[in-house]
């Protein structure tokens, strides 16, 4: 197959010193296009900043912000025949980025922030991606009906979903608890390595893809 991965965080700039982020490793992603590129897949990792080595045999597309990463899946999307989006896009940036370092006035600054666009929820409405959708879902609440809302208005075929709330596991770890919310039922594997999870979570995705192939 031919597929694309998202993984990593978004930075979004303040100005040409700052910018805000978020805690993902993208350890996840990571080793989602690694598995992919072992079972013999092409793999398009189009990546936020992290502290990885790019996986062998991948191809790579490094970006920064959210407009950034959505203009790379704009670009890269059509044709393949899955797409997994592990990346922690920002939902929101900065409304204007200062030309020049900030600096410090008041005793309090205001920042005014402006949605980020959903890249995923642009998948099938805006690019008309008719393969294989599958995304990821963090949360530290109601975990599994806030991931099979997000399957539904996204049009994914799974979303992978993990309580971030839970230590030693999610975010910027290299263990992972992960309920697989299905359209029609949810599975609740066991927690294991990142690195353990994603060739298991390779065989679903192909499974899925081979279904739909047939099924039409
Ligand atoms: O709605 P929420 O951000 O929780 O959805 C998470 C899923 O959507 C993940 O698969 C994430 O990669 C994707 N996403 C995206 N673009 C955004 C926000 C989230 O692709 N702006």
């Amino acid at each position: 197959m031919r597929v694309l991965v998202t993984a990593g965080p978004t930075r979004e700039a303040l100005d040409p010193v700052r910018y805000l982020t978020n805690r993902s490793s993208g350890k996840m992603g990571y080793a989602m296009a690694d598995a992919f590129a072992k079972a013999g897949h092409e793999v398009l990792l189009i990546s936020g900043p992290t502290q990885l080595e790019i996986p062998e045999g991948v191809d790579f597309l490094p970006v920064e912000s959210a407009l950034e990463m959505y203009a790379a899946v704009e670009r890269h999307i059509a044709r393949r025949d899955a797409a997994v989006f592990a990346a922690a896009v920002a939902d929101y940036r900065p409304a204007t980025l200062s030309e020049h370092k900030m600096k410090k006035t008041g005793e309090t600054l205001t920042l005014e922030l402006v949605r980020t666009p959903d890249i995923l929820g642009s998948v099938r409405s805006q690019f008309g991606f008719t393969g294989t959708l599958i995304g990821f879902a963090a949360e530290t609440q109601d975990l599994e009906a806030f991931a099979r809302d997000k399957l539904q208005r996204k049009g994914c075929d799974l979303v992978i979903a993990n309580d971030v709330s839970k230590p030693g596991i999610g975010f910027d770890s290299d263990r992972n608890e992960v309920l697989l919310v299905f359209p029609d039922h949810t599975e609740a594997p066991p927690e294991d390595e990142k690195h353990h999870l994603a060739p298991m979570l390779v065989r679903e995705i192909e499974r899925i893809a081979a279904e739909k192939m047939a099924g039409g």
